[in-house]
């Protein structure tokens, strides 16, 4: 058996948002490495071109462009320009979000917030889904994976809308693969637990690390590579099979902020 063809993504178009930096860039750099071609969008376009040029000095195949997700005129401008760049849309990454550091006090978040962290969180995934959806059909090969998290099954304090976002996400991956599946396109989800970026950084001490590693049986907190190995496993042959999933990475544990 050749499990490596498993793997392979030769000749599959790959679209990341968020892709500048954190999770989105590691989805960005294991696609490549799979065989991808790989659309790096992100808000900053020099963040995005900076991890499309490390894809292509690294030998693999990436463009950048600048993508607000919380744009409609922006995500379809993103297809539009996939389409453009490399033909088709196979692999659609729904990564960008916002809300993860918490401490949403819900008698003081507004309902302007609440509106934004659905737009980036649901919104915005929803509307790229609808605009590959097509491309991918036509292509014969689609896979989405969206960005999800931990919190979308916890419950804490001051994660009520942040949750419910992600939560949101689950149940509508599991619905599309419904209306999906007979189109050819799978959706899943990857939850990650806290994982090592900039956006956990701006929010993690010392007591708060000590008290998530002591309920998380893999004694240590996600690295980037982490989460986008199983974004690989889904946008892969391998999970042919597989839609409609949420797949918690999370070393085992449950990594709450109190
Ligand atoms: N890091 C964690 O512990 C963790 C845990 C669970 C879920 N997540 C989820 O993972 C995803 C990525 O988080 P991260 O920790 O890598 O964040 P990050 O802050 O490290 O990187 C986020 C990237 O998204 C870009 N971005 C921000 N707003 C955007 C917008 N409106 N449009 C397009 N791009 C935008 C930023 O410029 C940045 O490059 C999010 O959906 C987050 O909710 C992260």
């Amino acid at each position: 058996m050749n499990t490596e063809s498993l793997f392979d993504l030769t000749g599959k178009v790959a679209v990341v948002t968020g892709g500048g930096d954190g999770i989105g860039r590691g989805c960005c750099e294991i696609l490549a490495a799979a065989g991808a071609k790989v659309v790096v969008s992100d808000l900053s376009l020099e963040k995005a071109q900076l991890v499309a040029d490390g894809i292509v000095a690294d030998g693999g195949t990436a463009a950048a462009t600048v993508c607000n997700v919380l744009n409609s005129d922006e995500l379809k401008h993103l297809i539009d320009f996939t389409v453009a760049t490399y033909g088709t849309v196979n692999i659609l990454v729904n990564n960008a979000g916002m809300g993860g550091g918490g401490r949403e006090n819900p008698f003081k978040i507004d309902r302007a917030y609440v509106e934004r962290i659905y737009a980036i969180n649901v919104f915005a995934p929803w509307e790229l889904c609808k605009l590959a959806a097509p491309h991918m059909q036509e292509s014969g090969y689609g896979s989405i994976v969206n960005i999800t998290s931990m919190s979308s099954i916890n419950n804490s304090p001051a994660m009520a809308i942040y949750g419910s976002t992600k939560a949101a996400l689950n149940h509508m991956a599991s619905n599309l693969a419904f209306d999906y599946g007979s189109m050819g396109i799978r959706i899943n989800n990857v939850g990650p637990g806290a994982t090592r970026t900039h956006a956990l950084a701006s929010v993690l001490t010392p007591e708060i690390e000590a008290k998530m590693l002591a309920h998380t049986p893999i004694h240590r907190l996600g690295e980037v590579s982490d989460i986008a190995g199983a974004v690989l496993y889904f946008a892969s042959p391998i999970s042919a099979w597989v839609s409609g999933q949420t797949l918690m990475v999370n070393g085992g544990g449950v990594q709450t902020l109190d």
